[in-house]
Parts: C-alpha cells; sequence; structure tokens
C-alpha cells in the first residue's frame, strides 16, 4: 500500500481495516509519493484481536477484489527484503493506527539499522532516553560499540549520566562518551576516519528544563551536514521535529529543504506525521543506501 504509484487518488474500503469508514490513501502526482491516511476512530467495528496489523494487510490490495464485509480480512503488503523497511509493516501499521508514540517508532526503525559494536551519535541527549536506547542496541560482550552524546546544557548531560547510571553496568556506561559540545560540531568528537551508523536528533527544548533553550535551525542544518559527512553507507539519521515551540515550525522547513536536496540514488528521506493533532511531532528518517 506504501509503495503505490500511479498519480491518482485511491479509496480502499474500510472492510480491510475491520472499519466501515472509508480509509483513504491520496498519492501526489510529485516524483515521490506522499501517502495520507485517514483513519477514524474509534474504529466503528472491533478488530480481531487474534488479526496483528500485519495479518489485517495480507491481501494485496492491488490484485485481488476488495471482499464483502463479512469476508475474512487478509491484505499483504510486505515491503521488499532489501528494503530498509522490510519488517516494519507492523510498526507503520501501529504508529497509522495511533498506537505507538513517535519516539517509539524511531526506537524500532533504529533497532533495524543498528548493529552490536556499530558507532551511534545522540545528537541531542537531553534526558538520556534516546542515549540509553542506542546504548542496549550498539553494547555487546566484547566491549565494542560507542555512543557519543552531545547537548549543550550540562543539566541535559547530568540526567543522561544519572539515568545511564541506575540503568545499566559500570562496563556498559564506560561505551558513551558526553560531549558539553554544540551538535553542528560533532564530527569533531569522533576519533578520525570513524563512519557512524546513526545519527539522532530529538529536537526542542529540553522536558523539565528551561524552554526558552532549543535547538536552533541554522545549527541543526550545520550539524545535519555534519551527519552526512560521517554517516556510513546504510546507515540512518532519525529525527523527530518537534513544531509546538517558537522557531519549531521554521526548524521542521529546515530539515524539510535538506532533505528534499538530497540525490535519491543514494538517499532515501521519509516523514510521518499525524497531522490532525496539535503540535505532533514530525518524524524524519535519513537513510543512505548501502
Ligand atoms: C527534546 S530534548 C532531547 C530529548 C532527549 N533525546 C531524550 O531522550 O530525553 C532536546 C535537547 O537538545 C539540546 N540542544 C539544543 N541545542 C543543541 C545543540 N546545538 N547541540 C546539542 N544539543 C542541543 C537541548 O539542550 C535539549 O536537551
Amino acid at each position: 500500500m506504501l509503495a503505490v504509484t500511479v498519480p491518482v487518488r485511491l479509496r480502499f474500503g474500510a472492510h480491510l481495516l475491520g472499519i466501515h469508514k472509508p480509509l483513504t490513501l491520496i498519492p501526489t502526482s510529485s516524483s515521490s509519493t506522499r501517502c495520507f491516511f485517514l483513519f477514524p476512530s474509534p474504529p466503528t467495528r472491533n478488530v480481531s484481536l487474534s488479526q496483528t496489523p500485519r495479518d489485517l494487510l495480507r491481501r494485496n490490495v492491488s490484485q485481488t477484489p476488495a471482499p464483502a464485509a463479512s469476508d475474512s480480512v487478509s491484505v499483504s503488503v510486505s515491503f521488499p527484503k532489501d528494503s530498509p523497511l522490510f519488517g516494519l509493516e507492523d510498526l507503520l501499521v501501529s504508529f497509522i493506527l495511533g498506537k505507538k508514540r513517535a519516539t517509539e517508532v524511531s526506537h524500532l526503525v533504529w533497532k533495524h539499522v543498528v548493529q552490536k559494536g556499530d558507532t551511534v551519535i545522540d545528537a541531542t541527549c537531553g534526558n538520556g532516553h534516546d542515549t540509553l536506547a542506542m546504548l542496549k542496541m550498539v553494547a555487546d560482550e566484547s566491549g565494542k560499540g560507542s555512543v557519543y552524546g552531545l547537548d549543550i546544557q550540562e543539566a541535559a548531560l547530568q540526567k543522561t549520566s544519572s539515568l545511564l547510571e541506575e540503568s545499566v553496568t559500570p562496563n556498559e556506561k564506560g561505551l558513551v562518551k558526553l560531549f558539553s559540545k554544540c551538535h553542528s560540531k560533532m564530527h569533531e568528537v569522533l576519533p578520525r576516519n570513524t563512519s557512524v551508523r546513526l545519527v539522532a536528533f530529538n529536537l526542542g527544548y529540553l522536558p523539565g528544563g528551561d524552554k526558552s533553550l532549543t535547538t536552533q535551525s541554522d545549527t541543526t542544518l550545520k550539524a545535519l551536514e555534519a551527519a552526512k559527512g560521517i554517516l556510513m553507507d546504510g546507515g540512518l539519521i532519525s529525527l523527530v521535529v518537534y513544531v509546538g515551540h517558537p522557531g519549531g515550525w521554521e526548524e521542521l522547513k529546515t530539515v524539510q529543504d535538506f532533505i528534499s536536496k538530497l540525490p535519491v540514488e543514494m538517499w532515501i528521506c521519509s516523514e510521518f506525521q499525524t497531522v490532525n493533532r496539535s503540535w505532533s511531532p514530525v518524524l524524519v528518517f535519513i537513510f543512505k543506501r548501502c
């Protein structure tokens, strides 16, 4: 369903998801496809608990006529095995159906890209939740794997350090290096010639901290350029962009301008947002092809 490229408006019968109201997918006529899913919430009919989102998508909508509402529902929309999104179908559907938060989605996408022993960067440590998630993904028994964390606020680095202290072993914590530095200078904290699998940004202000201290468009742009320069093939730049604070929309526009200029032969850029929830964060993934 997400791979549809025809420049027409498609309407799928809602019975695909066990509901009566229509689910609409609207690709635009531009070279990349933009999908909008309109999902009535709460559903007017219960979806069987034995049906996972993957079960619900097992029928190939482009080839099989829609069943009558009473038919059993099965739709197949799997990504190709070589796609970076392979195996994430359930996750995307969970997000579309309002069952997953943006940060949960980003962590699950990271898990599909990051391997034990990798070097990764948390460009905005904040309270340390992303740093901790990354550490769990890269730490292996041989002591390989590194997480480089940056933040401009000492308070954030202290929170991150405390969270790690209470959550991981001293050996694991030793794999994390924290820097009080602007993320536009992330390349300066890495050992020479280090390639990075993941650079993650969670933009905005420190939750529970000073709301006037936010990430800024100009340094975010420089940081994206820096991340692009150190990312390995098959690596990912991940952003959660919050738009509910002053400068948030401008920052999103900066990110969108940046990704729209990346050549598709080398980069796959995707954006996800729940558009009818006020200030809903925008998820951006910038995947460097292998
Ligand atoms: C939304 S919070 C990050 C949340 C965090 N990732 C977590 O898991 O809790 C954004 C953080 O970005 C930091 N920040 C703002 N500008 C920055 C910059 N130029 N370089 C690095 N960090 C920055 C803020 O101090 C704040 O702690």
